[in-house]
């Protein structure tokens, strides 16, 4: 549910979503909120009660626009979420939570705010993409969806296989490297060449480890390490 629905062509009509979408393995319709407008100028937006800046969308539209696209379907089974600054962080295991739903409904929050009782009475969920305020909730939305299809079975082919990039497994990636071994003099690390599998695994593994601790030190909190991997974070702690 958009006032922007043609935001979503770009990120939607490209790459592995666009690749998704062809092959079925998930469907996005774009609703425009503004055709749910009754008056002569299809207004969406109203003056704040009490006074102040900006401006507030009106609850009736959206209430007729969610209830439109949810006819027939037993209520209370579709999560109904608003982006919204003051929503709950997005971040993996949240995405990860969403992808097994059915299916999601997302409201795009417009101008200063969204009435109140749109929140109270049609929502169920708030969603925030992080602790910066964008112009509206769609850039957030197509966030959102990018990250929970890439997690659907058979979005990713086995190459690009979620399941050891960044953050999964609560990790940094280790580097990555490809022809030329020798660029402007830059070498690529021997061991990368050695074609030693086991030893390819650990080198990749520590660099994991030294990335997270050197860029993201929070994340080591919640990742799931083995005690060597432990103790090998407390050795390079003691490096620096
Ligand atoms: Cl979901 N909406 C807006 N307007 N700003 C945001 C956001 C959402 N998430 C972070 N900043």
């Amino acid at each position: 549910m958009t006032l922007f629905p043609n935001m979503f062509a770009g990120p939607f009509g490209e790459s592995i979503i666009k690749r998704a979408l062809e092959r079925g393995l998930v469907s996005i319709a774009t609703h425009n909120i503004r055709d749910w407008a009754t008056d002569r100028h299809r207004t969406t937006d109203d003056y704040p009660y009490g006074g102040g800046a900006g401006m507030v969308m009106k609850p009736e539209p959206l209430f007729a626009a969610v209830e439109a696209v949810l006819v027939g379907v037993e209520p209370g089974s579709v999560s109904v979420i608003m982006l919204t600054p003051q929503g709950r962080l997005f971040c993996q295991p949240v995405a990860d939570e969403l992808a097994h739903h059915e299916r999601l409904l997302l409201i795009c929050g417009h101008y200063e705010g969204v009435d109140e009782r749109v929140r109270a009475h049609l929502v169920t969920d708030e969603i925030s993409i992080g602790d910066y305020v964008l112009t509206g909730g769609e850039l957030a939305a197509m966030v959102v969806v990018d990250v929970v299809v890439r997690r659907l079975p058979g979005v990713l082919g086995s190459e690009e296989s979620a399941q050891f990039e960044s953050h999964e497994g609560g990790l940094l990636e280790h580097p990555h490297y490809t022809r030329p071994p020798e660029f402007r003099g830059w070498k690529v690390p021997e061991v990368l060449l050695s074609g030693n599998h086991a030893q390819i695994a650990r080198w990749r593994r520590e660099q994991s480890l030294r990335r997270t601790l050197e860029r993201r030190p929070d994340l080591l909190e919640k990742a799931a390490l083995s005690p060597e991997e432990r103790r090998f974070i407390d050795s390079l702690r003691r490096e620096v």
